[in-house]
C-alpha cells in the first residue's frame, strides 16, 4: 500500500473518531419484524429500520422468496441481457398501476434509480433546484449530473421561486430544461413536501417534477400510494399527473430490496435507453422481486389495516415524547427524530438505549447538518402498543438523566 495514502486515510479515520462521527458496522440477525439479535445473542426491541409495516417477516412475502428462488438465485444479467425476469415485469405492471401512472421501471436500489434518473434526463445546460434536506442519493445524482445545480431552503417555495426567475432572467439558452427534485417525505426529519406549491412553481415555470416517496410508499396516503395521495385526501385535489416522475424504493414498507421510477412511458423508455445503472447492472434476482411483490399486494388489499396500526402506533409515540418534553421534529409520519446536538451526546444516548435492549441508531454528519445529531426513531405498523410505552419511559428516563 502507498504509505502515504496508508497515513492519509489513518488520520482521517482517527480525526473521525475523534469528533464521534466514525461509523461502524455492528452485525444484526432478525427474528421478527421487530426484534434482532447481536452477535453475542442479546436480544433488542428495534425502532430504527425503515421497514414500516413489518413485511419483511409475512409469511407470504418469504413464501414467495423462497418459490421464486427455484427460478435461480440470481437474475444472470442485466435487464438488457439475460437478467430480464418475468417477476420483474409483474412487479412494474402492479407498481404503476398502484401509483396510477402510465409505465414503471425497476432499479437495483432506490439509490441507484435517484441517481440514474437525474443523470440521464439532465443535460449541460439545464438547471436542477434541489431542496437542501433531499436525499443523498438525490444530491448525488446532482453532484454527476452536467446540469447546473441550485439547492433551495427547506421545503422553503418562496425562495425555489426567486432562484427560478433569477435563472430565467440570466438564461440566454433556449434549450435549457428545469427540474426540481425533492422528497416527498424527508429521510431524516421526516416532514412531508409541500407538493401543491411545488406543482404549481413547476407548472408556471415549466419545470419537470421529481418527487422521491421512498418514505411515503406504503407510508402516507390512505391507502399508502404516498404523498400525492395525502395530499388528495386533504385538498381533494389529484396531482398525479402533475408529478413527472415518481421514484420509490422496495426497501422500506414494500420489505425487500431495490428502487423504482414511474411516470410517462416515454421517460421509461429514454431511461432503459440511456440510463447507466439499469444498464450498466445486473439486475435483480426473481426472489428479490417476487418478495416486494406480494408484499405491494398484500399492501393493496389490507391498506386499512396496515395504516391504522402505522398511524395510530405513530401517534402514541409522539404523544407520549412530546408530553414528556422532548424536543422531537413536529409532524405526522412515523420518522420520529430526536433532536439530540452534539455527535457524542448523540452516541451516548443511543449506547444507553441499547443497554435496555433497544435499538436505534445515533444519525449523524454528515446524514444531518452539523450540531443537529439525532435518534431517528422509526415505527411499525407491527410494534405493540407495550413495546412502545416501554420505549418510551426508557427513552424520557435515559433523557433525563443524560441532559442534566
Ligand atoms: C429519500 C430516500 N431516497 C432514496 C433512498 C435509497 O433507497 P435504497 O435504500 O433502496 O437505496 C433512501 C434510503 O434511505 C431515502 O431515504
Amino acid at each position: 500500500m502507498n504509505p502515504n495514502l496508508e497515513k492519509q486515510l489513518k488520520k482521517e479515520l482517527e480525526e473521525l473518531k475523534s469528533k464521534n462521527l466514525n461509523r461502524t458496522v455492528d452485525d444484526l440477525r432478525f427474528i421478527s419484524s421487530t426484534k434482532a439479535i447481536d452477535s453475542d445473542g442479546k436480544e433488542y426491541l428495534v425502532f430504527g429500520t425503515n421497514n414500516y409495516l413489518g413485511l419483511t417477516h409475512h409469511h407470504d412475502v418469504i413464501k414467495a422468496s423462497k418459490d421464486a428462488s427455484t427460478y435461480g438465485t440470481g437474475s444472470t444479467g442485466s435487464r438488457l441481457t439475460t437478467g430480464a425476469s418475468f417477476e420483474a415485469r409483474e412487479l412494474e405492471k402492479s407498481i404503476s398501476e398502484f401509483k396510477n401512472t402510465e409505465s414503471a421501471l425497476i432499479f437495483n436500489t432506490g439509490y441507484m434509480t435517484n441517481l440514474g434518473v437525474i443523470y440521464a434526463l439532465t443535460k449541460e445546460n439545464d438547471i436542477i433546484f434541489s431542496d437542501e434536506l433531499n436525499h443523498a442519493s438525490i444530491i448525488d445524482g446532482t453532484k454527476i449530473s452536467k446540469a447546473k445545480v441550485k439547492v433551495y431552503k427547506h421545503k422553503d417555495t418562496d425562495e425555489l421561486e426567486r432562484l427560478i426567475q433569477s435563472e430565467l432572467k440570466e438564461m440566454n439558452n433556449q434549450n435549457s430544461n428545469f427540474f426540481i427534485a425533492s422528497d416527498g417525505v424527508f429521510s431524516m426529519d421526516g416532514d412531508i413536501a409541500p407538493l401543491p406549491e411545488l406543482v404549481e412553481i413547476a407548472e408556471k415555470y415549466n419545470c419537470t417534477l421529481i418527487i422521491d416517496d421512498a418514505h411515503a410508499t406504503g407510508v402516507i396516503g390512505k391507502t399508502g400510494k404516498g404523498t400525492v395521495e395525502y395530499f388528495k385526501d386533504k385538498t381533494g385535489i389529484d396531482l398525479t399527473d402533475s408529478v413527472d416522475l415518481q421514484i420509490g424504493t422496495l426497501s422500506k414498507a414494500l420489505a425487500s430490496e431495490g428502487g423504482f421510477v414511474c411516470g410517462k412511458q416515454v421517460y421509461i423508455d429514454y431511461l432503459i435507453n440511456k440510463s447507466r445503472p439499469f444498464i450498466f447492472s445486473t439486475a435483480l434476482s426473481p426472489s428479490t422481486i417476487a418478495s416486494a411483490n406480494v408484499a405491494l399486494n398484500l399492501l393493496k388489499e389490507n391498506s386499512e389495516e396496515y395504516l391504522n396500526n402505522l398511524n395510530s402506533n405513530t401517534k402514541l409515540m409522539r404523544e407520549l415524547l412530546i408530553n414528556a418534553g422532548l424536543n422531537i421534529v413536529d409532524g405526522e409520519t412515523p420518522i420520529i427524530p430526536i433532536i439530540i446536538g452534539p455527535a457524542d451526546l448523540a452516541n451516548r444516548f443511543s449506547n444507553e438505549l441499547k443497554k435496555e435492549g433497544i435499538l436505534v441508531s445515533a444519525i449523524r454528519p454528515p446524514s444531518v447538518p452539523k450540531e443537529m445529531s439525532r435518534l431517528r426513531f422509526t415505527i411499525m405498523s407491527t410494534h405493540t402498543k407495550e413495546e412502545i410505552e416501554f420505549t418510551a419511559n426508557e427513552i424520557i428516563k435515559i433523557w433525563n438523566n443524560i441532559k442534566k
